[in-house]
């Protein structure tokens, strides 16, 4: 598929707003995505684009060590084609090259294709928090990355 992965602008906001509407049962606001793309200095977006409309994105929040996904959804028509994979590792060169080389997340119990692709690219399952999403009461998975560089066959030094 002929798409490009770039950090997310102002201006697509709106897109990325309603695919969170089509993906999450609680979905983020709108003043949130305002808020991680103008203010959060720790937050980093990255959008696939095509042809100027936005397929998906995914955020994560750079603390210290550590890099924690915040979310990552990709538009219900254009899954399955490697969108969601190339996404987490345009996150994961972003934090590695900041000089972070570990990762999270958390995840719904219930969601396999999201657990799938994290497995894929080199999460482990560490443990669980009960009853985490309020919704519906469901589990949260919590899965790290401990080596980032491994998982993409970095260098040292790349
Ligand atoms: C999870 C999500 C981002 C994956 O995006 P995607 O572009 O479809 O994923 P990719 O095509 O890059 O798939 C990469 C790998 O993930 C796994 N995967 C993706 N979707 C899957 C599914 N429905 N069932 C099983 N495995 C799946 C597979 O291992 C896949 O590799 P393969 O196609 O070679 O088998 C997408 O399903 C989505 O937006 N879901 C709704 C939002 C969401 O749940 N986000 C995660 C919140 S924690």
């Amino acid at each position: 598929m002929d798409y490009v992965v770039r950090p997310i602008k102002s201006d697509d906001v709106d897109a990325v707003w309603e695919i969170e509407k089509m993906c999450f049962s609680v979905p983020w606001s709108r003043q949130s995505f305002v808020l991680e793309v103008e203010k959060n200095k720790c937050a980093r977006y990255v959008v696939a684009e095509q042809d100027g409309n936005v397929l998906g994105y995914a955020g994560m929040w750079l603390i210290v060590d550590e890099a924690h996904v915040t979310n990552i959804a990709v538009h219900p028509l254009f899954r399955r084609k490697g969108i969601g994979q190339a996404l987490l590792k345009a996150l994961m060169m972003e934090a590695y090259r900041m000089g972070i080389d570990k990762m999270t997340l958390e995840v719904r119990a219930s969601n396999i294709a999201a657990q799938s692709l994290y497995k894929k690219l080199g999460f482990v399952e560490v443990g669980v928090r009960k009853g985490y999403y309020s919704d519906n009461d469901e589990d949260a998975v919590i899965m790290w990355n401990f080596s980032i560089s491994r998982a993409l066959g970095l260098k040292q030094g790349e």
